[in-house]
């Protein structure tokens, strides 16, 4: 400080506007106890506004090998659901020698106790009886091993409908039944699930996958996520080496008794991989490059919302010629003009998107058919060579993007969500791929969606659906040498197509723009070659780990719902606070209190605003589930993120709608 020079010259003083103390405390919290939750993860990661950074496929590195003898950690009851072959049945009497107490359950045509430490079960009501006899004799398990999914498909199973059913009936299903049951259990104690498979993931080239178990493989993401005491590990394995009953074992057994449970992780031979993703680098691309001018397209779901913009910038860019697949009957061609005219008529703007593309030179022929029917798609495909003489490309974009089955909780979903999901994204794409076997068209695209890599509350059929492309692509890539098939996972399009959710969620912030969907497309049709290509947003490595390996810490940096006794001031919000009006909305709000820390919280308040995002409110809904002993959807919470919202949901004059309607 230059005293000499301040006391120099002139002074005068000023009035600066005072500042009172806010008495406002801005807590820095300590580092989380638990070391898997690493203290500088991101809490929230941006949407990159630079299209070059969103492209990325899935790989994966090799990790240290587990080796030595396990040392078990934890105390609490093993549950085996055992297939009877040798590596349960192994891995049953390494975990008994490891002076662990083990129940096993095997499937039987009754539920029956046929041992005080073995069980049958032959339906879902049966995990309930399950449960209540081990809580009869004061046990409850804690670590549960699933290794019904770690089998090869049997001699008995004929047609692809039949082999999809029987891996779901062991594997996704199962585990649905399982999980739907301890949701329930109220009894709030954590639960750590493995999940063994084969060949269900692809590692090397060399891997044959089973694509119908990749359905098995969503669930097991997702539930940790919508369920705060619930981890889960899938561990594959592959058939294609010789490794013996007791490697197997021994391997399987050294994962349940390390510390840390990885969301997947492939053993093939000794070699132990963990997933991981790749940027991939694909320049700024004219489609001119790779499609021809006037080329031919087929269309599947092709007047859906993203469909409908793809088709219209391949009109612009190469003149494309279009066949396009949907099972709605659109009204007929002359009628066109006046709907596209008409305010709020149905088809409105599928009429006026044809009518543009029209107008840009496009020919197009409109099929009436549904992807699952074999017919309807080998005339599709033959309408390309008759009407225009050749087929250039397919765009795989059937769908079903509203209703009940895209968004429901895991705790109320139905088995039919998975069958309704499946229809369009895995019967369908197989038929695209029977019909197409004998024809040469250079490519296949289908369009996924990141819910198969990142998961998301309350997409576990639509995800598993998405899966299935995924596995199915990689699969068919290893020996398609006339196609290309390319799967391609996308992150939300254009707010004004996304149709797929009409509640507010963290995947808004990751929207594309038109501009920069388009360009994406390019890029991947352009410099794509075949596979699986991931289009995220925002950084994929950083999502990954904080939605699937759970990394995360709460709006303010908090590592969950906060327990401090101290709470901030209501900030300032869109709503005028309003008190709570009767008993269930004051439990409410002393509930959002606690858990969000924040004083004085209005019923019309906001749980987004509030700072809450997607992850905080399934622990907010189970919170609210366990203090007040009621069940609440999780959906209900999107729909109306408000406590005068919730209380409505709850009031006992209301009910709920339960959700059994499950129609595409
Ligand atoms: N919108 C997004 O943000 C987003 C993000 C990632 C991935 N995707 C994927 O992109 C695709 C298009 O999405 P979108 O938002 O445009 O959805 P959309 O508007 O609902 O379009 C899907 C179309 O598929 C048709 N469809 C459904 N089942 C069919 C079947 N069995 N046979 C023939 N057609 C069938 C539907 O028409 P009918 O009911 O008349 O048959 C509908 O027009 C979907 O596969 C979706 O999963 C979308």
């Amino acid at each position: 400080m230059d005293w000499k020079g301040f006391q120099t010259g002139k002074r005068r003083r000023v009035p600066l506007p005072t500042y009172p103390f806010q008495r406002r405390r801005f807590w820095i919290d300590p580092a989380p106890r638990d070391s898997s939750l690493s203290t500088n993860a991101p809490t929230k990661i941006p949407k990159s506004p630079n299209v070059a950074e969103w492209f990325w496929t899935p790989s994966w590195k090799l990790a240290n090998t587990l080796a030595g003898s396990p040392s078990f950690q934890s105390s609490g009851l093993w549950m085996v659901f055992s297939n009877g072959a040798d590596t349960g049945t192994e891995l049953i009497a390494r975990l008994k020698q490891e002076k662990q107490e083990v129940v096993t359950v095997m499937k039987g045509t009754v539920f029956a106790r046929l041992r005080e430490d073995l069980y049958t079960i032959a339906e879902k009501a049966d995990y309930q009886r399950l449960f209540a006899s081990l809580v009869d004799i004061n046990q409850r398990p804690i670590n549960i091993v699933h290794l019904w999914s770690l089998a090869d498909a049997p001699a008995h199973v004929g047609n692809k409908a039949e082999l999809f059913q029987h891996y779901q009936e062991d594997g996704l299903y199962a585990l649905l039944d399982l999980l739907q049951t301890m949701a329930v259990d109220k009894s709030g104690v954590s639960r750590r699930v493995w999940v063994v498979t084969n060949n269900s993931v692809m590692v090397e080239n060399s891997d044959s996958i089973i694509p119908e178990k990749s359905g098995l493989l969503m669930l097991c993401k997702i539930a940790p996520q919508e369920m705060d005491w619930l981890s889960c590990s899938v561990i594959d394995m592959a058939g294609a080496y010789d490794d013996s009953v007791n490697m197997i074992a021994g391997r399987i057994l050294r994962e349940l008794a390390a510390g840390q449970m990885h969301s997947i992780v492939a053993y093939r031979g000794r070699n132990r991989w963990l997933q991981c993703f790749e940027r991939s680098q694909l320049s700024a691309g004219n489609p001119v490059r790779k499609l021809p001018f006037g080329g031919v397209f087929l269309v599947t779901g092709g007047l859906g919302a993203v469909p409908l913009l793809i088709e219209k910038h391949l009109a612009s860019t190469v003149k494309a010629k279009f066949v396009l697949l949907g099972r709605t009957l659109l009204p007929a061609r002359d009628l066109w003009p006046d709907i596209a005219g008409q305010n709020g008529h149905p088809h409105e703007k599928q009429a006026r998107s044809l009518l543009d593309l029209e107008a840009k030179g496009s020919e197009i022929e409109i099929v009436q058919g549904d992807v699952t029917n074999v017919e309807d798609m080998r005339f599709a495909v033959d309408l390309c060579y008759q009407r225009f003489g050749r087929l250039d490309g397919v765009i795989h974009a059937a769908g079903v993007t509203i209703g009940p089955t895209v968004f429901c909780a895991i705790a109320d979903l139905h088995r039919d969500a998975f069958a309704v999901q499946a229809r369009p994204k895995v019967q369908g794409l197989q038929i695209l791929e029977e019909v197409l076997r004998e024809k040469d068209v250079p490519f296949v695209m289908a369009l996924s969606s990141n819910a198969s890599v990142l998961g998301g509350l309350g997409f576990s059929a639509y995800a598993a659906a998405n899966s299935f492309m995924d596995s199915f692509v990689a699969e068919i890539s290893t020996r398609s040498t006339r196609t290309a098939w390319i799967s391609s996972n996308w992150d939300h399009w254009p707010q004004e197509t996304k149709r797929m959710t009409q509640y507010r969620t963290t995947l808004d912030d990751y929207a594309m723009t038109d501009r920069e969907a388009l360009d994406a497309v390019d890029r991947v049709l352009a410099n794509f070659e075949a596979g699986q290509i991931i289009i995220a947003t925002g950084n994929l490595e950083q999502r990954a780990q904080l939605w699937v390996q759970r990394d995360f810490s709460s709006p303010h940096g908090k590592t969950t719902a906060i327990q401090n006794a101290h709470k901030e001031p209501r900030p300032v919000l869109k709503s005028v606070y309003v008190p709570p009006r009767n008993e269930i909305e004051s439990q409410l709000v002393k509930i959002w209190e606690e858990f969000l820390g924040i004083q004085k919280i209005g019923t019309h308040d906001d749980f987004f605003e509030l700072g809450g995002h997607s992850l905080l409110a399934t622990k907010l809904v189970s919170e609210i589930r366990a203090v007040m002993n009621v069940e609440l959807p999780l959906a209900k919470l999107f729909e109306g993120p408000t406590i005068s919202k919730i209380a409505e949901a709850l009031d006992p004059s209301t009910g709920f709608p339960k959700q059994t309607v499950l129609q595409a």
